[in-house]
């Protein structure tokens, strides 16, 4: 285990990019991405499907799939530059210092194993202690996870188990190294609101007791709001926003954050929140790779939007808790 020195990031993402090569050329689907984690600290990455927040999760891990790959930038893990490790070390940092769970569990789950037995599998790469040991570990962490009767779900197929379970049996795996960073990739989606609110707060749980930095990836800022510290908002591989929670729902400045919010599904009053309500869409679509806009990848959907940002990609400025990438920031409050 890395010393970690206090108030240090445990995990620092410098100038982040990531691409396709086709045979015209590479496509951008990352660019310049920067933020860092505590440890405790839970941050959101927030914003539509194809924003690019799947591959920023996977280059934490190194796991890019061909033909993608990192085209600049650095992830530091407790000091140690990752994507500088080869394949070997960073085998060895998976699943020890940082974690990764996915929307659905099924495909990370051995369907021919037992969850008591793929969790002890996961003890044992990390350590070399007794499957007694191991057992009576597994059986700890499931209670951990709060899964009712471990003794019993031990015995059982992931397929026997509902979506919620196994998205617990899936952070009994992840914690099974005591990962100091757990990366955690729309984890709730597939799942009722209710169950939702469960496993989020479990993770905020596991992170307030056991200090691990959490990277908290979703298209539901909603969802999130009442656990996360920050918030970093993501546009088409950008980072357009980045703020304290509180900052950024009582005074978002990005045009695109104000309509995340706006859009915001809302638990209704019907039974469990089982009602959802969608306030306003965003009009359009996050543009494909191949037809990024040259200027503000936002302005075909932004009422803001003028010549400037048709022309000239907003840089990213400070923002009293945070920052922000745009040519209008903070005339929101106009829309
Ligand atoms: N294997 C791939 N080949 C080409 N483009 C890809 C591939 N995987 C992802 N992309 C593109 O990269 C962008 C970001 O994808 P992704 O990180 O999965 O977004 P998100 O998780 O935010 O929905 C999208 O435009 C997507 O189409
Ligand atoms: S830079 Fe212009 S187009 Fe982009 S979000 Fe800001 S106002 Fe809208
Ligand atoms: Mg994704």
């Amino acid at each position: 285990m890395s010393p970690s020195v206090p108030n240090e990031p445990v995990l620092a993402v410098d100038g982040l990019s990531i691409g396709f090569q086709n045979r015209h050329g590479l496509l951008p689907a990352v660019r310049e991405l920067s933020f860092s984690v505590k440890s405790g600290e839970m941050l959101a990455i927030v914003g539509e499907s194809g924003c690019g927040k799947s591959l920023t999760a996977l280059a934490l891990l190194g796991l890019i799939p061909p033909p993608g790959r990192v085209t600049g930038g650095t992830v530091r893990l407790e000091g140690r530059d990752l994507l500088a490790l080869d394949e070997a070390a960073l085998r060895r940092v998976r699943g020890a210092r940082i974690a990764m769970i996915f929307q659905e569990p099924m495909t990370a789950l051995n369907p021919v194993l037992t969850v008591g037995e793929q969790i002890m599998e996961a003890i044992l790469e990390h350590e070399t202690v007794s499957r007694k040991a191991a057992r009576e570990r597994t059986l700890a962490l499931l209670e951990r996870v709060r899964i009712p009767d471990p003794e019993r779900r031990f015995a059982e197929y992931p397929h026997r188990l509902s979506g919620g379970m196994r998205q617990r049996v899936m952070i009994a795996m992840a914690l099974a190294g005591a990962p100091a960073v757990l990366v955690a990739d729309e984890p709730t989606t597939a799942l009722d609101v209710t169950i939702q609110a469960q496993i989020l707060s479990l993770i905020d749980e596991l992170r307030r007791e056991q200090g691990t930095a959490v990277v908290f990836i979703t298209h539901d800022l909603g969802v999130v709001s009442r656990y996360v510290d920050r918030v970093l908002v993501m546009y088409a591989g950008r980072k357009v926003e980045e703020r304290d929670t509180r900052d950024l729902f009582a005074d978002p400045l990005h045009p695109y954050t104000r309509g995340l919010i706006a859009a915001q599904p809302r638990a209704g009053a019907g039974a469990a929140g089982a009602v959802r309500e969608r306030l306003a869409e965003i009009p359009g679509t996050v543009p494909a790779l191949a037809a990024m806009p040259a200027g503000c990848a936002f302005a075909p959907r932004c009422p803001l939007a003028d010549a400037r940002c048709a022309q000239a990609v907003p840089p990213p400025r400070r923002a009293g808790s945070g920052l922000v990438a745009c040519h209008h920031a903070g005339e929101t409050h106009a829309l």
